[in-house]
């Protein structure tokens, strides 16, 4: 399929395909060659990041005037499937900046802290993580307990978080924190740390099955303290931050998920139609066929569904149901096409000559970050019932 047929099947407009274009042409050109070792290294040079940036791509969803594109959610998943489709691992880092930072930061900051931090995110000077899970809260995330007690000029962190994104490369934070122990998740605030204050630590670089490039690491307070200027929106308000930007955040895995489908049936395909067995190729199997043609319904699904989320967030409506029903679809669209992809290579598909075995490690954590598999259930059956 051409990148035009593929954007008129998803009526893009004319400058979301240029998008379109502009992001493909960077992951094909600069990072398609690099992927690999990415992941054999399992690290990124922070020059690539400065590439996307001068692209614009750490300043999506950032309004013009703080130096971002000014871009709305649909041109942002269009990106991410994009790098995701050649690095998974590069596109986690610029969702989690993009999609559960900046937006962040233009929803619920004052001008002042506006003016202070999105400039720098926006030219990706500064990378963004996110930083809501802890070692005892994954899915059950009201329940954290990294504190941060009050004093007459701000706040003094003691705790921990993990499994952050990004963390080894990060330059500025937004860490969710229990600000009211005793009042559980009407208790947490959301507080902005940037890299190097004082009493802040990081754990070692995770050592994990897929996204390997992406750098995840604990992050530990000891009486880090931050100033009062950093305290994003209402003191006690903070979860229902952390829940509003994962709306958002759900649909840029969505996309990450969908790109990496895209990639997994990308190389079934020309696999299958170069591989001969008992004098055939492959492609003229029936039992391959028929994989084909389900991933290809499954990968449009998925895209179509993250689409309309996306279309959903950028014309300012409620996105929660739509966000968890796009990732819940396509980060199990995006394991299965893995796992038939990886099928159809036979013995080739299980060593890493062949990019499908990094597909089928990359996929596994779409079900599981941002929210799991059972989380969206969860999610979106609590919407149905609402009514
Ligand atoms: N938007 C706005 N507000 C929301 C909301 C949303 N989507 N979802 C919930 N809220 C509000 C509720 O309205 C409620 O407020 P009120 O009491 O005033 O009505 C408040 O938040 C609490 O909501 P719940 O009662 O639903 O909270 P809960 O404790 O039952 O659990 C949950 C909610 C959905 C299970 C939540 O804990 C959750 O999403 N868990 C998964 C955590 C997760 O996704 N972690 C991802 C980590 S980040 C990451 O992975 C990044 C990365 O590395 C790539």
């Amino acid at each position: 399929m051409t990148i035009k047929e593929h954007a008129m099947g998803l009526m893009l407009s004319q400058d979301e395909e240029m998008v379109r274009q502009t992001a493909r042409e960077f992951a094909e050109k600069r990072l398609k060659p690099l992927a690999e070792k990415f992941d054999e290294e399992e690290a990124i040079p922070r020059e690539l990041y400065a590439e996307a940036a001068d692209l614009g791509f750490f300043g999506i969803l950032i309004p013009e005037e703080f130096g971002g594109l000014g871009l709305d959610y649909t041109a942002c998943i269009i990106v991410m499937e994009e790098i995701a489709r050649v690095s998974a691992a590069f596109e986690v880092t610029l969702t989690v900046h993009n999609s559960l930072v900046s937006t962040a930061l233009v929803n619920f900051c004052n001008e002042e802290q506006k003016k202070a931090w999105l400039p720098k995110l926006a030219k990706g000077e500064w990378i963004a993580a996110y930083s809501l899970s802890e070692q005892g809260s994954g899915s059950d995330a009201g329940s954290l307990r990294c504190a941060a007690a009050k004093e007459p000029d701000g706040w003094r962190l003691k705790g921990g978080k993990a499994w952050v994104s990004s963390a080894g490369i990060a330059d500025f934070f937004i860490v969710f924190v229990s600000t009211d122990p005793a009042n559980g998740n009407k208790g947490i605030s959301c507080l902005a740390v940037t890299k190097g204050m004082e009493g802040m630590t990081l754990g070692k670089k995770e050592k994990k099955l897929g996204i390997r490039g992406s750098d995840t690491r604990e992050i530990h307070f000891a009486g880090t303290r931050v100033p009062a200027f950093h305290l994003i929106g209402e003191i006690n308000q903070g979860f229902k931050i952390a829940m509003t930007q994962l709306d958002g955040g759900r649909i840029g895995i969505a996309a990450q998920a969908v790109g990496i489908a895209q990639a997994a049936m990308e190389e079934a395909v020309s696999y299958a139609k170069t591989r001969e067995q008992f004098g055939k190729k492959l492609a003229e199997f029936q039992a391959t066929q028929f994989k084909l043609a389900d991933m290809a319904v499954k990968v449009e699904a998925a895209r179509l569904m993250t689409l309309k989320a996306a279309r959903l967030m950028a014309s300012g409506q409620k996105a929660t149901q739509a966000a968890s029903m796009a990732k819940l679809l396509a980060s199990q669209t995006a394991n299965q096409v893995a796992y038939d992809a990886l099928q159809i290579h036979g013995g080739n598909g299980y060593i890493r000559e062949f990019p499908v075995e990094r597909y089928f490690r990359d996929a596994r954590i779409t079900e599981i970050y941002e929210g799991t598999s059972e989380i969206q259930r969860l999610v979106i059956a609590r919407e149905i019932l609402r009514g």
